[in-house]
């Protein structure tokens, strides 16, 4: 059963548009609570961010300041995470290490700046596995100060969810699924949220943000009718624009696409065994396409890495069928399953770590630090990508390199949010 749907939420998308300079601060609140959303043509409970599935489009201008209250209408706690944001660590939503849930009825504002421009996505982060797979999610995208010149800006999120046999969510959580390959959806909607809702032609330049908020599938996706380059990877601008090829998008993670269209823009997901129609664009009409090339996004300010001690190993293991270990979970992390009371790193202020992240398991990961930033790096050692979560396959092993530069309690954790919730997590303390 494939349900694809296309909301346009050009109403709630929330802009400066209007009054010339943005103001020094946006202001804004998040209130989850309980609502119906429509799926393969049923009104489903789901939760939800100021009553809309996905939550609201944050947009802030590079350098300008956040003020969000979370306003709790849930019937359970509640925690904002700033995915990928390098927010102050107090501000950084995670429950146990930096906060106490918000009980219902109770408020907390959050306040940061964005340094970072690029695309960027909020959720729950309290019994994320359940409050995200039932919609507490949202798109948080910081804009360049010199933002690329583009016809559209459109925000596509892919999110399934798991129906049971009368088209509810599914209540039953299956203990198999946390052992395995996670909690997948039997539906995938497309969430295309087009801020200036014009429609969009046939030679239009567009830039699209896509981002996966599914708590565990991961999707290879491939577009059709546009011709352009991947300009940044979770946020982050890539030096050298790549060649539009299938994206891997594991959960949490986000790419960037600037391209002109040649027809109607189809998202397909060739990961699984057979390729899924995720959604489209439509496109009516012609102009003459933009001839500029397309050049890499304005860089964010890096880190410069020094040197670095040996490398940390960081094995992750657990799962159906494999050997035991300690905690009470089924995942584990060098041994122990759950938060540890320890952290599995503490460093300085500043120190540059090279980890060396193995794949033991069976199935594939998407390991995500909190608060910073890492370089994926190659089998020579050669720096890749910067990203915030970073994939593994079945027996992969990938070091990455991090410059530990934001000091506080961090979180790092595969978001598939049902492993992490069945004791992949760890964390790392930056003093
Ligand atoms: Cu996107 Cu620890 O989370
Ligand atoms: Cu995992």
């Amino acid at each position: 059963m494939l349900l694809t749907r296309r909301s346009f939420l050009g109403g709630m998308t929330l802009t400066l548009a209007g009054t010339g300079l943005p103001a020094a601060t946006r202001e804004l609140i998040l209130a989850p609570q309980a609502i119906k959303a429509r799926f393969a043509g049923h009104d489903v409970s789901m939760l939800g961010f100021n009553g809309g599935l996905p939550g609201p489009e944050i947009r802030v201008r590079q350098g300008q300041t956040a003020r969000i209250t979370l306003d709790n209408r849930l019937e359970e706690g509640a925690l904002v995470h700033w995915h990928g944001l390098r927010v102050p660590n107090r501000m950084d939503g995670v429950n146990v290490l930096t906060q106490d849930a918000v009980i219902p009825g109770a408020s907390f504002r959050y306040q940061f700046g964005a340094p970072d421009a690029g695309t960027f996505w909020y959720h729950s982060h309290y019994l994320s596995y359940d409050q995200v797979s039932r919609g507490l999610f949202g798109a948080f995208v910081v804009e360049e100060q010199a933002e690329p010149a583009v016809d559209h800006d459109i925000v596509v999120q892919f999110f399934d969810l798991l129906l049971d046999g009368s088209g509810q969510y599914d209540e039953a959580f299956n203990p198999a699924h946390f052992a395995t390959e996670g909690r997948i959806g039997n539906i995938v909607t497309t969430l295309v949220s087009n801020g200036t809702g014009k429609i969009v032609k046939r030679g239009d330049r567009l830039r699209l943000r896509l981002i996966n908020p599914s708590i565990d599938r991961v999707y290879r996706v491939g577009l059709n009718g546009l011709a352009g380059k991947i300009v940044a990877l979770d946020g982050m601008p890539l030096v050298h624009p790549q060649t539009l090829e299938p994206i891997l998008l594991a959960p949490g993670q986000r790419c960037d696409v600037i391209g002109d269209a040649t027809g109607p823009i189809r998202f397909d997901d060739d990961f699984g065994e057979q390729t899924l129609r995720l959604g489209e664009i439509a496109v009516s009409g012609y102009r003459d396409p933009a001839k500029a090339p397309i050049s890499a996004l304005p860089p964010n300010r890096m880190p410069a890495p020094k040197v670095s001690g040996p490398t940390t190993e960081l094995v992750l293991q657990g799962g159906a069928g494999s050997a035991s270990h300690s905690g009470t979970g089924t995942w584990a992390l060098n041994g122990v399953s759950g938060l540890p009371r320890t952290p599995f790193l503490s460093v300085k202020q500043g120190t540059t770590a090279r980890i060396s992240i193995r794949n033991e398991t069976g199935f594939p990961h998407v390991m995500h630090l909190h608060g910073h930033h890492f370089w994926e790096l190659d089998a020579a050692g050669r720096t890749g990508a910067y990203r915030d979560s970073t994939y593994l396959d079945i027996g992969e092993t990938r070091d990455i390199l991090v410059v530990l530069d934001n000091p506080g309690s961090w979180m790092l954790h595969c978001h598939m949010l049902s492993h992490q919730a069945d004791g992949m997590a760890t964390w790392i303390r930056v003093g």
